[in-house]
């Protein structure tokens, strides 16, 4: 495929649908959202705003770098401090699926929804790929990005028309246009990371504190297997506790899993064979968090598992 003759279809065709209105976006730093942003740039200039929602659920540092990252593309992001109300709709959830619902509809309906309500946009760019359509309309996932594929017309229902220029696109194709784009590899390369975030990896109650040892956690592992080459690393937190001795007393602490994967796609995933000391060394730094003494190492491969906890 003529990646740079993709590129430039692109551009006029949001051109020519935008004509002079202007759009909106969310970026989450992710590959596709990320793609989306530098396409809509380039055809709209400033008549696209883009937005980077901080939901609480982001890792360590993230919502600052990915802002940065864009700034250093001459790019301007909006931050938009959102964290209260999302943690706010997870207080008291331990289900997953409402765990889930109750991030879409924060996003959709209060916090993305009010900002494009109040910007007036008549379009909205969105990062849908080729593999959420095939998984939502298969019922395989629930992939809330997509509309019209459900039926669902988003001119009747919102007002608003959603632009999807990575629609013909898998995840390698997305990678081959924001190499094209001349985006830097921390946003090419990025590892897939699951649009509600840490919650995905925090079975039971997401609360504040939870938050920061799964964040502490998953930041250990990333520096630890961030040469390693797997498709995709994380920390999780169970919602067990074990016993363990600190400082010569007992404790009822807490459990975290860590779990690396090699995958081409993510429908299917093997665990990554990481080398014994590795393994030792991330045991021994998680285990020095405050509260977690146990550490355990997920051998389930996709199927039957997921990649992701909830
Ligand atoms: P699972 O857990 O279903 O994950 O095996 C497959 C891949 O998809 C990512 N993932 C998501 N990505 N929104 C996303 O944008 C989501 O709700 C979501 N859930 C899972 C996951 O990280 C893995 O790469």
């Amino acid at each position: 495929m003529d990646y740079q003759a993709f590129i430039e279809q692109q551009i006029e065709s949001i051109r020519r649908t935008v004509g002079s209105g202007t759009a909106i976006n969310a970026l989450s730093g992710g590959v596709d959202s990320s793609v989306v942003t530098v396409l809509g740039h380039r055809a709209l200039g400033e008549r696209l705003r883009t937005v980077f929602i901080d939901n609480a659920l982001m890792r360590e540092g993230e919502p600052d770098q990915v802002v940065a990252s864009f700034r250093r593309m001459g790019i301007p992001v909006e931050l938009v401090d959102a964290r209260r109300d999302f943690l706010d709709a997870l207080a008291g959830l331990t289900d997953p699926e409402e765990k889930r619902n109750a991030i879409t509809s924060t996003f959709y309906q209060k916090v993305f929804g009010d900002l494009v309500r109040a910007s007036g946009a008549k379009f909205l760019m969105h990062g849908t790929i080729l593999t959420d359509i095939e998984e939502t309309v298969a019922g395989v996932k629930r992939q809330h990005n997509i509309l019209s594929q459900l039926g669902i017309d988003p001119q009747q229902h919102y007002g608003y028309q959603v632009i999807e220029p990575l629609a013909s696109l898998r995840k390698d194709g997305v990678r081959e246009v924001a190499r094209a784009l001349g985006m830097p590899p921390e946003l090419s390369q990025r590892m897939p990371f699951p649009g509600p975030a840490l919650a995905t990896r925090i079975v039971g109650e997401v609360t504040e504190e939870r938050l920061a040892t799964v964040r502490a956690a998953t930041r250990i592992v990333e520096e630890e297997l961030a040469a390693s080459g797997a498709f995709q690393y994380m920390a999780v937190l169970l919602a067990d506790r074990a016993t363990g001795i600190r400082d010569g007393r007992r404790e009822f602490g807490q459990i975290i899993v860590v779990r690396s994967v090699e995958s081409v796609d993510a429908r299917s995933a093997a665990p990554t064979e990481v080398p014994w000391p590795t393994l030792h060394r991330i045991c021994r730094r998680i285990t020095d968090l405050p509260g977690v003494n146990r550490c355990l190492y997920d051998l389930t491969p996709k199927p039957p598992a997921t990649i992701e906890y909830i």
